[in-house]
């Protein structure tokens, strides 16, 4: 059995956005019944509320789609290049701050907009910490849209 495909998805605080893509990705991998095959992960790349579970509205917001979040935020790091197959990040500074540590090609080929997936929602998945819970409803539309856009591709693409 090969080595399963691992997915990191990226924002800044990793309480709000990256939790609810993971979230939302690991609801696609179940649909489609490949756990045997894709795993996802998700990082900040900030380092501000390490050790926290998402924001409460995220985790809102999951359950009313049937999905439990479970997840202690961490920071991005270099390491992370070597255990991921692909970095899907959130918005346009997740990706500056991502690819300032890419130390070569091979790193920075592994990244990518999440959004770029899937673009009719938008080219970037904005940061709704700020605002009100629709916010976060919203980034939960995008967010599996995108991520059953990159799945479906990837599955299509390994068979
Ligand atoms: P996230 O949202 O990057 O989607 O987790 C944020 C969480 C915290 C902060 C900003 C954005 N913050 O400034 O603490």
């Amino acid at each position: 059995m090969p080595k399963p495909f691992q997915i990191l998805m990226v924002c800044l605080g990793n309480i709000c956005r990256s939790p609810l893509a993971e979230g939302a990705m690991q609801a696609w991998i179940d649909r489609l019944g490949v756990r045997d095959r894709y795993q996802v992960d998700s990082a900040g790349t900030a380092g501000y509320h390490v050790g926290e579970q998402p924001d409460p509205r995220s985790v809102q917001v999951a359950k009313a789609h049937g999905i439990s979040l479970n997840h202690s935020a961490r920071q991005f790091s270099v390491e992370d290049f070597e255990s991921f197959d692909a970095v899907l990040v959130m918005d346009r500074s997740n990706y500056t701050d991502v690819l300032r540590l890419a130390r070569h090609e091979g790193d920075r080929k592994k990244v990518s907009l999440l959004a770029s997936h899937e673009p009719s929602y938008g080219s970037s998945v904005l940061d709704p910490y700020y605002g009100e819970l629709s916010g976060f409803e919203g980034v939960y539309e995008q967010v599996s849209a995108c991520s059953q856009a990159f799945l479906q591709k990837l599955v299509t693409e390994q068979a």
